[in-house]
């Protein structure tokens, strides 16, 4: 144990939620051993880098933007839809940097986003009743017997999996696939026809212009426009694998989760004696943690003082996830609670998990109006509280699905019969991303 009374397995006394079943506990412990000798996936200097972003973003100087798929999946661990998930979050991170006049830090929600909490163990279908999936890490999604039997080799697909997502995100950009001079690496071949298409074109038109002319003015090749930061994020819900990864590095101070740079806790596990805050707070990796309407201000103090202690700018960043309906009721009084204790953090808006409902026709969705109100409304409020919103987190695509409702080409509840992809929530489509990122530059250029 270390000062903090903490230690990579001191997770097991506390509560413990939403974690498989595993029936087989010597398959699980070769499992566990077998992942805790594969490599990192990240490194403890990546970490720091990326902890650095994010104190500027907490002073107001970046914008974050955190975005992927709500549960990745091994069957897409492939490369149209890793690159396309990138060419959404590169033009998008575009358009934020030319709006808002400020430079990024790219978040992704991928390369380890396999584990899924459940609102329910079981799931009956037809009067059928078997485990809940929990994400591809866990067991897989077909609903039958074997498929729904968690099986601890999943970890290791899983590291595998990431290990691949990253490999090939980290070559495409060293390759030079995000340089600004190159934005036609970027462009998906099915968004031609829209609206959005034109204006994205404009900037990217304006912007090659500048580029050009302030490299006549320097009468040489502006430095660094070539390659740009990406860091990976998941939720920490699988405790095991969690701490298989949770490790020391040589000639540094403490412990790292070497899975992913921004692990986070989800709103299910956020409780104050829960197993994840406790594996989390014992980490040197900047953290997330979401919060709603249901987080209390003793459980919102708590979590502050338990995941950053020393008040440490970059470390804790709160993805506040209220519902458009609820975001002017509860999120003043958060600011406020953090201000009067002189806590700080990044707050970040996630517009996605608070605006979930169904359709007649039995689809989980989400209307794009609604997420884009709960983002102007977080805008609002930080801006009328004298405080600042960080960033976004998003769950998004870059393939051409029909998950969401709405947008520029009025997507209805037809539509989502048409290509609804999704393993678990709604995701917006490249087009209502990009779309997003354009309402973030106009709302904040019109307040
Ligand atoms: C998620 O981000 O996919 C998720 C489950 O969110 P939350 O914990 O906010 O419900
Ligand atoms: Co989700």
């Amino acid at each position: 144990m270390t000062e903090l009374n903490w230690a990579p397995e001191s997770w097991k006394n506390k509560q413990i939620l939403q974690q498989a079943n595993y029936t087989d506990s010597e398959k699980l412990n070769s499992a566990i051993e077998k992942l805790s000798d594969l490599p990192p996936l990240v490194t403890s200097w990546e970490i720091f880098n990326l902890k650095k972003k994010l104190a500027e973003v907490q002073d107001g100087e970046r914008f974050l933007i955190q975005g992927g798929d709500c549960a990745e999946s091994f069957e897409d661990c492939s490369s149209p839809i890793i690159s396309n998930r990138l060419k959404v979050l590169l033009q998008m991170s575009l358009v934020l940097i030319h709006g808002l006049k400020k430079p990024v830090v790219r978040i992704g929600r991928f390369a380890g986003q396999y584990a899924k909490p459940r609102s329910s163990d079981l799931e009956s279908k037809d009067g059928i009743e078997l485990p809940s999936y929990r994400g591809d890490l866990v067991n897989k999604i077909n609903f039958d017997e074997a498929s729904r039997v968690p099986d601890p080799e999943r970890m290791i697909q899983g590291h595998a999996s990431s290990a691949m997502t990253l490999n090939f995100v980290r070559a495409l950009i060293d390759g030079g696939f995000a340089d600004i001079r190159h934005p036609e690496y970027w462009n998906l071949a099915w968004i031609e026809h829209s609206g959005q298409s034109t204006e994205y074109q404009d900037m990217m038109k304006k912007i090659s212009e500048s580029i050009n002319f302030a490299e006549t003015l320097a009468g040489r090749r502006l430095g660094n426009l070539s390659r740009v930061d990406f860091f990976t994020s998941h939720e920490a819900l699988h405790l095991h694998y969690e701490q298989a990864l949770t490790r020391k590095v040589p000639r540094q101070n403490g412990w790292f989760n070497l899975s992913t740079h921004f692990p986070w806790i989800g709103l299910r596990t956020n409780q104050l004696e829960s197993a994840h805050v406790e594996l989390l707070r014992g980490i040197q990796n900047p953290i997330g943690v979401k919060v709603g309407k249901e987080t209390s201000k003793e459980h919102l103090i708590g979590l502050c003082k338990t995941l950053n202690p020393n008040n440490e700018k970059g470390k804790l960043t709160l993805i506040h996830r209220f519902g458009s309906d609820n975001i002017d009721k509860h999120l003043p009084n958060m600011i406020q609670t953090l201000k009067d204790e002189g806590i700080g953090v990044i707050w970040c808006c996630d517009p996605m998990h608070g605006n979930t409902e169904s359709t007649s026709n039995g689809f989980k969705t989400r209307k794009f109006e609604k997420i884009k109100k709960e983002v102007e409304l977080a805008m609002e409020i930080h801006k009328s509280e004298n405080s600042i919103l960080g960033g976004v987190h998003l769950e998004l695509t870059g393939e051409n699905v029909t998950e969401c409702l709405g947008g520029a080409r009025e997507l209805n509840e037809k539509d989502l019969e048409r290509a609804y992809k999704t393993q678990v929530d709604p995701r917006l489509n490249y087009e209502q991303s990009l779309e997003m990122a354009m309402a973030i530059v106009s709302k904040s250029n019109n307040q």
